[in-house]
């Protein structure tokens, strides 16, 4: 039986709620990954098979989502250290290093996974790279909106002592620049070659002023789920 990507998300998203007990507080995840998960929690809430859960939204939108499943909520600030988030990643490495953000919800994404006990991240076997960044797809970065241009021209910069990068401004769809939930700009770079050392890349790319975050996870998640043809592979750190 072939299974549809979105199929294989929702079971990634399935498994990674079996982790998930009564009274834990939850960072929840954005994208078409993480809703599934979203809407497990919701429905086995519903079910009285949960209780007692406070979820962290990481974006405006997932916020709606369990708003309208009657999950509670709160925020880092009444809740800064969550039990588990579960998320989904845009590409995951060997060493589980992760890209997120094409969604564009990086920066709460990242604020609340960092500060949390457990974070699964939930995947279909397509998000599976040797190198992160190496796909040819963006690396966003989060950028004040404040002289976007100068910004974007540092980070090619940056880049250029890891083989080049084109760094483009992100539209939505009513073709304005993409905002983020905090207000700021993406600027997605698209690599010419792998990064290698992703933390020293990581740390030049955080020193420009403008620079708000950027979408590489490196060394947070604890477990990563992954949904393919053959069935389901969990990989710990
Ligand atoms: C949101 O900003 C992103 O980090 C998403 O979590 C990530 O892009 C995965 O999204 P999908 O599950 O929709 O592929």
């Amino acid at each position: 039986m072939i299974l549809t990507q979105d199929e294989l998300k929702r079971i990634a998203a399935y498994k990674a709620v079996d982790f998930v007990k009564s009274g834990m507080v939850l960072g929840l995840g954005t994208g078409s990954t993480a809703k599934h998960a979203v809407d497990r929690i919701g429905e086995l809430l519903r079910r009285g098979e949960l209780e007692n859960i406070v979820g962290i939204p990481t974006s405006k939108k997932t916020q709606e989502q369990a708003l309208s499943l009657g999950i509670p909520l709160s925020d880092l600030d009444s809740h800064p250290v969550i039990d588990l988030s579960i998320d989904g990643a845009d590409e995951v490495d060997p060493r589980l290093n992760l890209v997120k953000g094409r969604g564009g919800s990086l920066l709460r994404e990242k604020m609340i996974e960092g500060a949390s006990k457990k974070f699964v991240v939930i995947v279909d076997e397509s998000k599976m790279v040797k190198h992160i960044g190496g796909s040819k797809l963006a690396l966003p970065v989060e950028v004040v909106p404040f002289c976007w241009e100068f910004t974007a021209e540092r980070l090619r910069g940056v880049m250029e002592g890891y083989g080049g990068c084109e760094a483009k401004l992100r539209f939505g769809e009513n073709g304005r620049a993409f905002v983020t939930d905090n207000g700021n700009y993406i600027v997605d770079m698209y690599l010419e070659k792998d990064m290698g050392d992703l933390r020293v890349v990581s740390d030049e790319i955080l020193r420009l002023p403008g620079v708000v975050e950027h979408g590489m996870f490196l060394d947070m998640a604890s477990t990563v789920i992954i949904a393919g043809e053959l069935g389901v592979k969990i990989k710990n750190k």
